[in-house]
């Protein structure tokens, strides 16, 4: 069980602390979607008229209504969908959300078996969305349900993920590592599965697409800012971000935030396997100088973030965009 299902993780603070998408990017989603894109790609010719409709949005491993809230707007319905009862709970407390809006509706349900969400027909969803998520999923067996639930020839996919996040700051981002992912005494050997298994799986769903009879126009967007800085330069990366594309032309997944210290600390409050380590470590009381929260506070507070310091941080991120044949 991924940990957001379990008990002792706190929802409300996913969804105050987590970042949220930028509208660029959802108009990015829905140009794709709707076959409507100035990027166009070569294969474009061949997939005129193909041009997807807006009745039916899914939402998959929604979590607190992130990608589920801004698109249901542009669609006749949407259905956010998560395994996890609390958060579901959570975006059915949310003010966005009306108990007798037919066109928001939300259930619990796994991305690897969509039969059990209420009403859903076969080759019906127009758009399905999975963001942050699909490191969780199984690969093939998500797949499979996607072709089987789009819409033939006018359906879409889209899945992004955020990875690190990148103060560009040679210091800070050596405390990020240090205390996620290198030092067996805080996070390092506590991510659950689905995040150990990142890598791996963006490469085997990213194969399972392209080379799949079910899908075409598969698109895959990296941002990897240290490579980006390394080849290119710092000026390249910090174009990058202000106008959300590469220098040739190729569009971003943009996901920055402004910081204090206090928020920052609050953001990482939402790792999952923070919560793991507090479970690990009973004895410890958060707050109190062995928590490792207040140590990674005063290693960033050593290395000069003073609270009323603003920072800027930009997320490592990719997207996938594909159609169903
Ligand atoms: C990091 S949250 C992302 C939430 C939201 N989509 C966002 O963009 O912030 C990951 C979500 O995936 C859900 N999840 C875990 N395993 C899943 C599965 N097999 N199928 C669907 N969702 C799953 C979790 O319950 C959690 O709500």
């Amino acid at each position: 069980m991924a940990t957001y299902s379990k008990k002792s993780y706190n929802v409300s603070s996913y969804k105050d602390f987590r970042p949220t998408y930028p509208s660029k990017f959802f108009e990015k989603v829905l140009r794709y979607h709707d076959n409507d894109d100035d990027a166009k790609p070569s294969s474009y010719a061949s997939i005129e008229g193909f041009n997807g409709t807006r009745e039916l949005h899914l939402d998959l491993g929604c979590g607190t209504g992130q990608v589920t809230f801004p698109l249901s707007p542009f669609f006749k319905t949407t259905l956010g969908t998560d395994p996890s009862q609390s958060m579901i709970d959570q975006c059915k407390s949310s003010p966005e959300y009306k108990v007798d809006d037919d066109g928001l509706r939300f259930s619990i349900a796994s991305a690897e078996d969509l039969s059990v969400i209420p009403g859903l027909k076969p080759s019906s969803v127009d758009l399905i969305t999975a963001a942050e998520c699909v490191h969780w999923f199984d690969p093939p067996k998500f797949v499979e349900q996607v072709a089987k639930y789009l819409k033939p020839q006018t359906g879409s996919l889209a899945y992004w993920l955020y990875v690190e996040p990148i103060f560009c700051d040679p210091k800070l981002d050596a405390i990020y590592q240090k205390y996620v992912y290198q030092d067996d005494r805080y996070m390092g050997l506590l991510w659950d599965e689905g995040k150990s298994e990142f890598r791996k799986w963006l490469k085997q769903s990213v194969d399972i697409l392209e080379n799949s009879k079910e899908f075409y126009d598969v698109q895959v967007v990296k941002f990897d800012q240290l490579s980006l800085i390394e080849n290119e330069g710092v000026e390249s990366r910090d174009l990058a971000v202000k106008n959300g594309k590469l220098s040739n032309g190729c569009e971003l997944l943009v996901i920055e935030k402004h910081l204090s210290l206090d928020d920052y600390i609050l953001y990482m409050s939402t790792y999952s396997a923070l919560n793991k380590w507090y479970t690990k470590h009973p004895e410890i009381s958060k707050g109190r100088n062995e928590d490792m929260m207040v140590l990674m506070r005063k290693d960033l507070e050593e290395a000069g973030w003073k609270n009323n310091d603003v920072k800027h941080i930009v997320w490592d991120s990719l997207y996938v965009l594909a159609r169903k044949v």
